[in-house]
């Protein structure tokens, strides 16, 4: 071979070799279904209807394949609007997408399972969706006519519903997928042991956990159990939800003092100028690197541009490993969902509570 084939041959090859390891980096195939789930997709938490029924429409129109929604953040009618208008539109088709929904936790029993999936594909306008989670592993009683949770008038909590059967609630998720309503299964928030008794009782084992992960929360026993049981690992909060802030403070009280602010770390900052790359870039890629689904939130179309610019480039086994430190295991953890008054009190709260002062001084 002569010299310029040689270059020819070698930089093809290495070509070959870059485009292989980007695809490889932009899905996950998953068990069972041999679906392959896209590892980036479009947050939507915090969306309000009318803004983010232009964002979906503007992020598909910019790439984004993977849409992550749930009962709970009241913008599947409006999500469900713009995948239709996109289609009609004639910019793609359904099997392109990737759609991910939640069944709420006022909906998590056995008899509430199809009902309320029924009621969330009307509102987004499809006869299935990709993926189907158990949003929380708890339950409250639902106000019928608002569909949100029971609240006791005298003392403000939420009315448990402690009845939860995880086992008899999957069985109807099972059945879901076999009528075609959604393809994929999986839960969300639920812990270790949880998971554990319903791969034990189920036919179709969890195909997907969404859970909070980000740097300063990495889940790494978490995610070592779901690569035993091959479960896809999607990072909830990736950017440490920089909007949560906001949110909690103002609406529950939270204090400001448990808000990372994971943007803004020097050992991100640092690598980022060195990839010239920006900080969310780096946190985002440094999960998916490690084959972490991550679903960050933008209504900004900068932002989204941004958010999905994350493929060119890799992290060195230092870079990996400085961005590891940062892990403050469970002290990481942002969403507790003690903002719902009285939650610890059900059988299935699946986290361990923060150790309070009256405890550490007994
Ligand atoms: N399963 C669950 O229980 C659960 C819980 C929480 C969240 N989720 C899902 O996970 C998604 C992501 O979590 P999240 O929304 O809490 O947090 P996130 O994606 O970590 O952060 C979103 C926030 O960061 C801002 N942002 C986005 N891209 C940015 C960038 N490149 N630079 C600077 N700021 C940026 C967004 O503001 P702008 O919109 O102004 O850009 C928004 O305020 C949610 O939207 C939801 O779909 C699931």
């Amino acid at each position: 071979m002569n010299c310029r084939k040689r270059v020819w041959f070698i930089s093809r090859h290495s070509l070959c070799y870059y485009f292989q390891n980007i695809r490889n980096m932009k899905y996950i195939t998953l068990s069972q279904t041999e679906d392959l789930m896209p590892t980036l997709g479009l947050g939507t938490w915090q969306a309000a209807p009318d803004v983010i029924e232009s964002t979906v429409y503007k992020a598909l129109d910019l790439g984004y394949r993977h849409i992550d929604t749930a009962f709970n953040y009241n913008n599947e009618e409006a999500i469900g609007n713009a995948i239709k208008k996109w289609i009609d539109d004639g910019k793609g088709t359904r099997k392109d997408l990737f759609i991910t929904t939640k069944l709420p936790h006022v909906g998590n029993r056995e008899s509430d399972v199809m009902k309320f999936l029924n009621l969330q594909l009307s509102r987004l306008q499809m006869s299935y969706v990709d993926l189907y989670l158990i949003h929380v592993p708890f339950a409250f009683y639902c106000d019928p006519e608002t569909f949100t949770p029971l609240i006791n008038k005298d003392t403000g909590d939420y009315e448990l519903d402690k009845e939860t059967n995880h086992i008899t609630t999957w069985k109807k998720m099972e059945e879901c997928q076999k009528k075609g309503l959604t393809r994929n299964l999986g839960l969300s928030n639920f812990n270790e042991n949880q998971i554990t008794k319903i791969i034990k009782a189920s036919t179709v084992k969890p195909q997907v956990l969404q859970v909070e992960l980000h740097a300063y929360f990495q889940q790494v026993d978490l995610r070592k159990f779901c690569a035993e049981n091959d479960i896809a690992v999607t990072a909830y909060a990736p950017l440490g939800s920089p909007g949560a802030k906001t949110h909690f403070v103002t609406k529950y009280n939270y204090s400001p003092d448990v808000f990372p602010d994971l943007l803004c770390l020097k050992e991100v900052n640092d690598i980022a100028e060195k990839h010239g790359k920006t900080p969310a870039q780096v946190l985002l890629h440094f999960l998916v690197q490690q084959k972490v689904v991550v679903i960050p939130k933008s209504t900004s179309e900068n932002r989204l541009k941004e958010n999905m610019d994350i493929y060119d480039f890799e992290l060195s086994p230092p870079e990996m490993n400085t961005l590891k430190k940062l892990d403050k295991g469970e002290d990481g953890r942002i969403f507790n969902f003690l903002f719902w008054k009285g939650v610890e009190r059900h059988p299935e709260y699946p986290f361990k509570l923060p150790v309070t002062e009256a405890e550490v001084t007994k």
